[in-house]
């Protein structure tokens, strides 16, 4: 596959993982839906023996996730970005310790606490925000955990200076960078040893695929998350892996569109009366305002408001009509939930809060929308 180093981003993002370029061969990758591969005398030491070791329709949406996040090896597709959470979660050894964001996707908390409660790990809840807290919770520690702007508080860490520190106390640095993707930000340059993303959000970006990666530069770590794939079995399917590279095609513009929605909404939200609080990294007086500046190169697609009482937060999500209500994040639609309806929230997410997914709509349609909802949910106790 040919190597694109020389390419910026969004460019990297229709050309990488084409196959190469020879007559009559196709532009696309095909789909390659085969549980099982050609046997040749001698053996070749390929991997490429059953599709649960590998599959070629992997290889060039892998391809291409590696280069795109910089990194010097093809990323490592999962079933889901929680199977690709488990399988990092896995490179802590028995009895290690994990430091993770309190306010990191429900998910991944959770597994970690699961694996904790059946005494694989344990576990140190930060707020990832409090970069002095966190520093003095890495003594000892086998991984740092980043989700920075986390889900769905978007709380804005200093990453930089957390994996330095982590590094020096002698643990791995995972960071889950779905909100961001990597065209907003590249964890490997700052020296993360592995990124994970749940590809079903942006990356593939139109809500019909679930799907994971992990992407790292170390040989010996992708060895081991190879093995642990394998093993564990539970492997992306060909169809899915084939859309998320369709919908990669796309994910500059995409991005784009989502983020400036985002920030014009953002700005008109914190002007309405029924909205409490706006947290969106994009606006001046946000507390992550100054780091995410400094860090990303966007900030990012996703808003999280606060109204008046729980009451109005179910009323808003009732009213819309073009929003949708519906979890999940980052397709072309755009989606509302109230986060706290998940059993799973911790109780620290306000119950008022409201998590707005910016889709790539008309900004003018999505604002009538939300401004008519929540001045009908105004009136709800
Ligand atoms: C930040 C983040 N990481 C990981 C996941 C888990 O990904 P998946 O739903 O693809 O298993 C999610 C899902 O919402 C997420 O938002």
């Amino acid at each position: 596959m040919t190597q694109h180093a020389d390419l910026a981003p969004d460019t990297l993002t229709v050309a990488a993982g084409r196959p190469p370029r020879e007559h009559d061969s196709p532009v696309n990758p095909p789909i390659v839906l085969s549980s099982t591969f050609h046997e040749t005398a001698p053996p070749t030491g390929s991997d490429r023996i059953y599709a649960r070791m590998s599959n070629p329709t992997w290889d060039p949406f892998e391809e291409a996730l590696g280069q795109l996040e910089g990194a010097a090896l093809p990323a490592l597709a999962f079933a889901s970005g929680l199977g690709a959470a488990a399988a990092a979660l896995s490179l802590v050894p028995t009895g290690g310790v994990v430091v993770i964001p309190r306010h990191a996707y429900g998910g991944s908390v959770s597994l970690a606490l699961a694996e904790e409660a059946r005494g694989r790990l344990s576990v140190r809840q930060v707020d990832i925000a409090d970069t002095e807290q966190v520093l003095s919770q890495l003594d000892g520690a086998d991984m740092l955990w980043l989700e920075s702007p986390t889900n769905p508080m978007l709380e804005v860490a200093e990453t930089a200076v957390l994996t330095d520190a982590a590094h020096a106390a002698g643990a791995a640095v995972v960071v889950d960078n779905t909100f961001n993707t990597p065209l907003v930000c590249r964890p490997l340059d700052y020296g993360a040893d592995v990124v994970l993303h749940s590809v079903t959000k942006y990356l593939a970006g139109h809500s019909d695929v679930v799907l994971g990666a992990l992407v790292t530069s170390d040989p010996e770590l992708r060895s081991q998350l190879t093995s642990y794939r394998t093993l564990h079995g539970a492997i992306a399917g060909p169809f899915e892996v084939w859309l998320a590279l369709r919908g990669l095609r796309t994910l500059a513009l995409r991005m784009e569109r989502s983020q400036a929605n985002a920030l014009e909404l953002a700005v008109r939200l914190e002007q309405h009366a029924a909205v409490q609080r706006v947290r969106y990294p994009g606006l001046p007086n946000d507390p992550g305002h100054e780091r995410a500046t400094a860090q990303l190169k966007g900030y990012g697609g996703i808003i999280s408001i606060e109204l008046g009482s729980r009451e109005a937060a179910d009323a808003l999500v009732e009213a819309v009509r073009l929003w949708l209500p519906a979890t999940s994040l980052g397709g072309v639609e755009s989606l509302v939930e109230r986060r706290r309806r998940q059993p799973g929230e911790p109780t620290t997410v306000p119950e008022a809060l409201v998590r707005l997914s910016v889709g790539i709509e008309n900004v003018e349609d999505l604002w009538s929308d939300l401004n008519a909802a929540l001045s009908s949910a105004a009136n709800t106790r």
